[in-house]
C-alpha cells in the first residue's frame, strides 16, 4: 500500500534526501560506492528535469543541489578520472574497446563543467522571499545537462562498471579504495 508524502520539508517532498552523503564505510567496496553515486546522480537528473519544467525551485532544494554539484560531483569525477579509469586502462583487454570510451567519458566530465557552473549560478540567487524562479535559459541548461548526464551514466553503468568488476584485481580494488578514502579525508584501516 502506498502512502502519501505528507512532509512539509521540500527536500524530502522532492526526493532530494537521495542526494544525502553515502556512508564512508561503503568506500571499502569502491565499485559499489561509484555505483551508489550514479544512483544519486540519476536522482538529481530527475529532480532537475522537474524543476526545469516548473521553472521554480524551493530555496532548501536549491541549496541541497548546489552542495551536491559543487562538492560530491567533483569528488566523483576525480574518483573516475584519477583512479578508476587509469586502473581500468591498465587491466582492460583490447577486445573490451575501452580506451575510446574512457577518453569520451573524461571529455564529458570537462564539457559538463560549464553547464554545472550555470546551474549552480541559477540556483544561488537569493530572492527576498519564496523560492527561486528559473529563467528559460537556465531551464534549457538544466535539460541539456540532464540529457548528457543520462547518456554518460548509462555508458558507465552498462559498460565501464561491468568490465571493471570483471577485470580489476583485489589489489586494484584495495588501491582504489585507499585513494578514494584519502580524497575524502578518511584514514585507510
Ligand atoms: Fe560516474
Ligand atoms: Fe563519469
Amino acid at each position: 500500500m502506498s502512502r502519501a508524502v505528507t512532509t512539509n520539508d521540500p527536500v524530502e517532498r522532492y526526493g532530494l534526501t537521495q542526494l544525502d552523503a553515502l556512508p564512508l564505510s561503503m568506500l571499502d567496496e569502491p565499485l559499489d560506492f561509484v555505483s551508489a553515486d550514479h544512483f544519486r546522480q540519476r536522482s538529481l537528473c530527475r529532480v532537475l528535469q522537474s524543476f526545469a519544467r516548473s521553472r521554480h525551485v524551493p530555496r532548501e532544494c536549491a541549496d541541497k543541489i548546489t552542495a551536491f554539484l559543487t562538492h560530491d560531483l567533483s569528488l566523483h569525477h576525480q574518483d573516475e578520472d584519477a583512479d578508476l579509469f587509469p586502473t581500468l586502462r591498465k587491466r582492460a583487454e583490447p577486445e573490451d574497446g575501452l580506451s575510446t570510451i574512457l577518453a569520451r567519458l573524461s571529455d564529458d566530465h570537462r564539457e559538463a563543467s560549464p553547464l554545472v557552473l550555470e546551474i549552480v549560478a541559477a540556483l544561488s540567487v537569493k530572492p527576498k522571499r519564496g523560492g527561486i524562479a528559473i529563467s528559460a535559459a537556465a531551464a534549457e541548461t538544466m535539460f541539456a545537462y540532464v540529457e548528457g548526464e543520462q547518456r554518460h551514466l548509462s555508458v558507465e553503468a552498462g559498460i565501464v562498471l561491468v568490465i571493471a568488476r570483471k577485470r580489476l584485481t583485489t589489489a586494484d580494488l584495495r588501491e582504489l579504495s585507499r585513494s578514494m578514502k584519502t580524497r575524502r579525508g578518511v584514514k585507510a584501516a
